[in-house]
């Protein structure tokens, strides 16, 4: 038993431990140790390079067969990675990605099989107003994850805060998180609402879902 434990490489990871017990008794995580500050610098300096290229396009409301724009809900312009592009810092990111989906299905049988992952940058004053992660007949996503790219010399009264609205003991809680550089957030799709505040600085981000098909 002990040699096949070994074969399926069943070693207990702390911080994915850490994620999954907050994950599950308060709807959401924050780890800032996920990513290192290499892959994350990597990560910024080709989401800046892509979008001085004009790769990026403003982001729209609805799934990806009935999109529409609408700047008084959202104002970020994003581009979605490809994993297959063997693309130097978006390898490091889902390489990362991977280790946690690949644990998280041994653990919690959550039965991801499907991932999502776009650039976001919201230019100075640009928000994305109360919202749900989940369209319409369209289950899928069942965890939302951002990891922020911004600058090391970010400061909270720079703005840009993710507010997730919790709900605890049946009272909405609002739960403010600063965008530092290399934090991420994990929070279950279907369930928790939440907002982008406006910031003073471009703010520069990866988010993805992972999704059962
Ligand atoms: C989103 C979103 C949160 C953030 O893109 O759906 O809610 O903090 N992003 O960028
Ligand atoms: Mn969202």
């Amino acid at each position: 038993m002990a040699e096949l434990f070994e074969q399926l490489n069943f070693e207990t990871n702390y911080l994915y431990e850490r994620i999954i017990d907050d994950i599950l008794e308060q709807g959401y995580c924050m780890v800032d140790e996920l990513f290192s500050t290499k892959v994350v610098e990597a990560l910024r300096a080709d989401l800046l390079q892509k979008y001085q290229d004009d790769q990026f396009k403003k982001a729209a409301i609805g799934n990806r067969t009935n999109e529409v724009i609408k700047a008084g809900i959202r104002g970020d312009f994003i581009l979605w990675m490809d994993e297959n592009l063997q693309d130097y810092a978006q390898k490091l990111f889902f390489d990362e990605i991977n280790n946690l989906v690949n644990y998280l299905n041994r653990t919690c049988f959550l039965g991801i099989f499907r991932k999502e992952f776009h650039y976001a940058l919201y230019p100075i004053g640009k928000f994305y107003k109360r919202h749900l992660d989940t369209f319409q007949n369209d289950d899928r996503r069942k965890l939302s994850l951002v990891c922020y790219l911004n600058e090391d010399d970010w400061q909270p009264e720079d703005g840009g805060e993710l507010v997730l609205y919790l709900n605890i003991d049946n009272k909405e809680v609002p739960k403010t998180i600063y965008p530092f550089p290399g934090r991420t957030v994990i929070f279950e799709s279907q369930l928790l609402e939440h907002e982008v505040k406006p910031a003073i600085r471009e703010r520069l981000s990866i988010t993805g879902w992972l999704k059962t098909h």
